[in-house]
């Protein structure tokens, strides 16, 4: 599929550095955008809507002085239970918001309000049903996010998603989960993607809010090193392992949650940030700010980079990709 026209060669290289709570920040937007790439951050993670407010107006004039700078996007947890739904929508449609990224829900009103000022919005699927649910609400682009993807990752295989996705959906279709390098952007555009997002190699950058150990947890990691658990957020997860027991707890005997309690995401400065691991009362440590988030395709992921360099790298390594596989070789 052509890329929509708001992106349509605004774009170095087909990624979206997409957003994670706790550790995407204005500066790793902007470094990202002003290298080529599509840079985005949950509106949740400053922690007033005034806060993100003031970060727009930050991203909108350091892009807006750097031609050439790729468009940037916002993400909503567009769930009933998030207070500021409303609001951040509100301040979003006053900064006309190129890309709104929903998640946990996909609404009629977002759609209408972003669409309003001819903005896009793309909605995150783990599978078929909530992916139709959302092109009927008429999202733009549907993110597939498949097995081993760092966050709230889906369980499916990405070639059975996309094989049940591609057919029927004529928007712009992203594919998240393990995707590191340049050549793994090929292959994804190869399996019917118009663009791939990219979480888990992001957090591994100089202008990521992650802290350093983290970042270097990430660069030693493999897929091996992935526990994906519905202890801590209380739905499935991919979680490092190694954070799992520096929090004293032991990833082989983790408690199931009694329920599905989504506030500590929805409403994550309630009760103090990254909200508590639900299922583990006597742990101080916290979901997300001291458990850490990744995805299975850390095992690829080799050094902290600036975002720039990182841009570049996946943009050359795409084209070399592309060179050897399409060039006019022989196999
Ligand atoms: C630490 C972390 C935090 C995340 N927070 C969010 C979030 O706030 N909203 C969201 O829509 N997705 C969130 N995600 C999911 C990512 O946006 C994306 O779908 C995922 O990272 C892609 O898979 P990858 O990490 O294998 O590249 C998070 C992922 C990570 C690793």
């Amino acid at each position: 599929m052509p890329l929509p026209s708001q992106l349509e060669g605004r774009l170095r290289v087909p990624v979206v550095a997409a957003p994670m709570f706790l550790v995407s920040g204005p500066e790793l937007v902007i470094e990202t955008c002003k290298a080529g790439a599509l840079g985005t951050l949950p509106a949740l993670n400053q922690r007033t809507t005034a806060g993100l407010d003031e970060w727009l107006t930050r991203i909108d004039e350091e892009l807006g002085a750097t031609p050439g700078s790729a468009p940037y996007g916002v993400n909503l947890i567009a769930h009933r239970t998030n207070p500021r739904l409303q609001a951040d929508l509100e301040v979003i449609v006053e900064h006309e918001v190129p890309l709104v990224i929903t998640s946990l829900g996909a609404a009629t009103e977002v759609v209408e309000a972003v669409h309003s000022y001819g903005g896009l919005v793309f909605h995150d699927v783990t599978g078929v049903a909530h992916a139709r649910k959302a092109a009927a609400v008429g999202v733009d682009g549907l993110i597939l996010v498949s097995a081993g993807a760092g966050g709230h990752a889906g369980s499916l295989n990405p070639f059975a998603l996309m094989a049940e996705v591609r057919p029927w959906f004529e928007g712009t279709i992203l594919l998240a989960g393990c995707l590191s390098t340049g050549r793994d952007v090929l292959a994804a555009r190869a399996m019917g993607a118009d663009l791939a997002y990219l979480g888990t190699r992001f957090i591994a950058t100089e202008e990521s809010m992650a802290s350093d150990g983290y970042r270097e947890m990430i660069v030693d990691a493999g897929a091996a090193d992935i526990v994906y658990t519905p202890a801590i957020s209380t739905i499935p997860a991919n979680f490092l392992r190694e954070s799992i027991v520096a929090a004293g707890l032991d990833p082989e005997h983790l408690a199931e949650p009694e329920k599905v309690d989504l506030s500590h995401v929805t409403n994550p400065h309630a009760e103090g940030e990254g909200g508590a691991v639900p299922a583990k009362p006597t742990s101080e440590a916290k979901a997300w700010r001291d458990i850490w988030s990744a995805g299975q395709g850390s095992g690829a992921i080799d050094a902290v980079l600036p975002a720039r360099d990182l841009v570049v790298r996946l943009a050359e390594e795409y084209e070399a990709a592309r060179e050897q596989l399409c060039g006019g070789g022989t196999r």
